[in-house]
This record gives structure tokens, C-alpha cells and sequence, in this order.
């Protein structure tokens, strides 16, 4: 399948890790369609790690859902989170167990994609644990891939073996829809921080076709669930989805959506940042800053339409006066041009500018916009 953008969803693991069941999947569904969720993008309702029994059927070798969680089987899962428009995902892994110590596909690639295509499966995130040590990464990829092309469903290969094996370098080949670059986030500044940073050379390596995963979102998580860690502040939570919009990231949102808070809702469905995320050239943004402090960011994406996305993000531990001389983007007083600015927070106007833009921003805190090139 080819994905053009960014894909947006919901995944398990952040919040619920082994705690998920038929019950709580339908109630995840409902409430991505009743919220607005789904309008605004978010289409891929996503089980993580812990779904099935601890081992394979002895007779048919297949892997089986744990009955206790999912008394109906997946099938039936799925059909209802189909019934709601949405699509369905599913997760397993390349080496012989999962992560979480159950059933993985080593050697049973094909049986269990025909299995995923069962269940009626348009998703299916690859994780990289208990791979036996002589075993080739990328073939692995390169297996489970050529087992769903050949399937007779649709399915969204998502890659997720955190970063090794130099992966930016050959996923792209692989098939793979996206890929995890990193190691497991958990809902803290500091970890969304340096998983950010630690990317920061290879977001050119995430582009229509294969997008760079840095792991599901903790926004809204407020603390709770699986990933639990010191938490964010509500500005802590918007720079980590500022962060992720702006750098392409597939957009897989991590918090129990079925007690989505107001502020994390109206963050996760605002237009703009939607928009800039999702846009269609799907460009990596450049580092406008002219001191070269990766603390404190600015980061500029050419977008369609002749726009451009502008993040002024502060992860310094203080306030700064962040400082942005057009020409470094490459528009010089010479030029006669100026920059229209809609702030993307408020959607309102924040004026025309020429020659520079300067804000003081908060620690952890960010500011961005869309712009126009204008005459000045
Ligand atoms: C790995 C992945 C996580 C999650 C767990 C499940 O740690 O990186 O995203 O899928 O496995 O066990």
C-alpha cells in the first residue's frame, strides 16, 4: 500500500498495554467517531502487544486470540470498528515472541498475515523482540511484507524496531508504510524531548511512502496508564504535538480518548496543525535558527499552496527571545517580501513581517504558524 501521509490513529499500548479487551475496543470506537476524531483525520484503530493466548494453536499452528479478552474473536472486533468507518489494526512481531512474551511470527510470516487478512486487518505494526541473533533484520521486514502483498487485503506494514540496525537505510525498501525510529516513549517532557532530538538528522528520511514513527503520542495521558511517568503540563503536551505535526510523524494518539479531556481533544483536532502534518508534499522542515542551539529550535516547512510552517520551540529549562532573520529561510529584505502569519494555536491573524520574526518563548513552550509570502 502506498501511504502518502502520515498515518493518524489510536494504539493500545500507551494506556492499556495488556489491560484491552472486546468491551474496551468498541467503546475506543464509538468514541473516535462521537468526539470528532475520526473526522479529523484519525482512521486506524490500533491493538498493540497482549491480544492473543500465550501460545500457538497445536493443531492448526495459528495464532489465537486470548478468548478471555476477545470472547467474540477479532473478526467480530474488527467488523464493528469497520462498522464505525473506521479501520483496523493489529499488531506482531518479527522475532519468536513478542515483547510482552507472546506468540511472534518468526517463520509463520505467511500463515499469520493470511490470518491478519482473516480478521479483516488494514494495519499491522511489526515489533523486533526475541529476533534470533543470526537472523537478517531487514529480510525479516522484507518477509512480513512480501506475506501481506501477497494476502489479498490492503495492509499497512508499520515497522517498529526502535531505530537499530541503521533501519532509516533500508526500511524504505522493505514496503514499509512507516517505521519506528526510536525506543519507547513514556509521558514525560524529557522523554518526548530527546526522542525528538534524537531525530533531528533523520527526519529527511520520512517522506511520502515510509514515514518516521517516533512512537505513539502521550498527549492527554495526564499521567495515567501503561507509560505513566512524571507526566506534562498542558504547554509540554502541545509542543510534543507541535513536534509531531511538524515533523511528519504519524500522528497515533495514546491516551484513553474514551475520557478525552477538552484541552487535549481541541489540541489533537486543531486544523491547522492537522493540516501541517498532513500536507502532501510532506517536506522535512530545515533549522532556521541562526546560533545552530538545538534546545531551542526553529524549524520552517515548505507546504503546498505556497505556505510554510514555522515552529519556534522552546525545550530549554528557560524562557528565551528566539530570533528569526527571514534571510536564513531565504527571503532577504532585498527581496521586497514579507511573511503573513496565521497563529496556529488561535487561528487568528498575527500580522504581516519583514526582516525578522522575534518572540520570547516559555520554557517547554512553543509558538508556530502558517505563513504566506507576501510583497511588503
Ligand atoms: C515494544 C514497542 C512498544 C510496544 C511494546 C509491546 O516495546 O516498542 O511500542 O509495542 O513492545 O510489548
Amino acid at each position: 500500500m502506498f501511504v502518502n501521509k502520515p498515518p493518524m490513529g489510536f494504539n493500545t499500548w500507551n494506556t492499556f498495554a495488556e489491560n484491552i479487551s472486546d468491551e474496551m475496543i468498541r467503546e475506543t470506537a464509538d468514541a473516535m467517531v462521537e468526539k470528532g476524531l475520526l473526522a479529523a483525520g484519525y482512521q486506524y484503530l490500533v491493538i498493540d502487544d497482549c491480544w492473543s493466548k500465550r501460545q500457538r494453536d497445536p493443531e492448526t499452528d495459528k495464532i489465537v486470540p486470548d478468548e478471555k479478552k476477545f470472547p467474540h474473536g477479532m473478526k467480530a472486533v474488527s467488523d464493528y470498528v469497520h462498522s464505525k468507518g473506521l479501520k483496523f489494526g493489529m499488531y506482531s512481531c518479527a522475532g519468536v515472541r513478542t515483547c510482552a512474551d507472546y506468540p511472534g511470527s518468526f517463520g509463520h510470516e505467511y500463515l499469520d498475515a493470511a490470518t491478519f487478512a482473516e480478521y479483516g486487518c488494514d494495519f499491522l505494526k511489526y515489533d523486533y523482540c526475541y529476533k534470533p541473533k543470526d537472523a537478517d533484520g531487514a529480510l525479516l521486514y522484507r518477509k512480513i511484507s512480501m506475506a501481506l502483498r501477497s494476502c489479498g487485503r490492503d495492509i499497512l506494514l508499520s515497522a517498529c524496531n526502535w531505530g537499530c540496525d541503521d533501519v532509516h537505510k533500508w526500511i524504505r525498501s522493505t514496503g514499509a508504510g512507516m517505521y519506528r525510529s526510536t525506543g519507547d516513549i513514556t509521558d514525560s517532557f524529557v522523554s518526548f524531548r530527546d526522542i525528538f532530538l534524537s531525530q533531528l538528522d533523520n527526519f529527511v528520511y520520512s517522506a511520502p511512502g515510509c514515514f518516521n514513527d517516533i512512537d505513539m503520542l502521550t498527549v492527554g495521558m495526564r499521567n495515567r496508564g501503561n507509560v505513566a511517568a512524571s507526566g506534562c503540563t498542558d504547554e509540554e503536551y502541545r509542543t510534543e504535538f507541535a513536534l509531531w505535526c511538524m515533523f511528519s510523524a504519524p500522528l497515533m494518539l495514546g491516551c484513553d480518548v474514551r475520557n478525552i479531556d477538552d484541552v487535549t481533544l481541541k489540541l489533537v483536532t486543531n486544523p491547522h496543525l492537522i493540516r501541517i502534518n498532513q500536507d502532501e508534499e510532506g517536506r522535512p522542515p530545515f533549522v532556521a535558527n541562526c546560533c545552530g542551539d538545538t534546545k531551542a529550535g526553529i524549524y520552517v516547512k515548505v507546504m503546498s499552496d505556497n505556505e510554510l510552517a514555522i515552529l519556534f520551540c522552546n525545550l530549554a529549562d528557560d524562557d528565551r527571545r528566539m530570533w528569526l532573520p527571514l534571510e536564513n529561510i531565504g527571503i532577504p529584505v532585498s527581496s521586497g517580501k514579507a511573511l503573513r502569519l496565521t497563529d496556529v494555536y488561535t487561528g487568528e491573524d498575527a500580522g504581516a513581517h519583514k526582516e525578522y520574526l522575534m518572540y520570547r518563548v516559555p520554557a517547554h513552550d512553543t509558538r508556530m504558524f502558517i505563513a504566506k509570502i507576501v510583497n511588503a
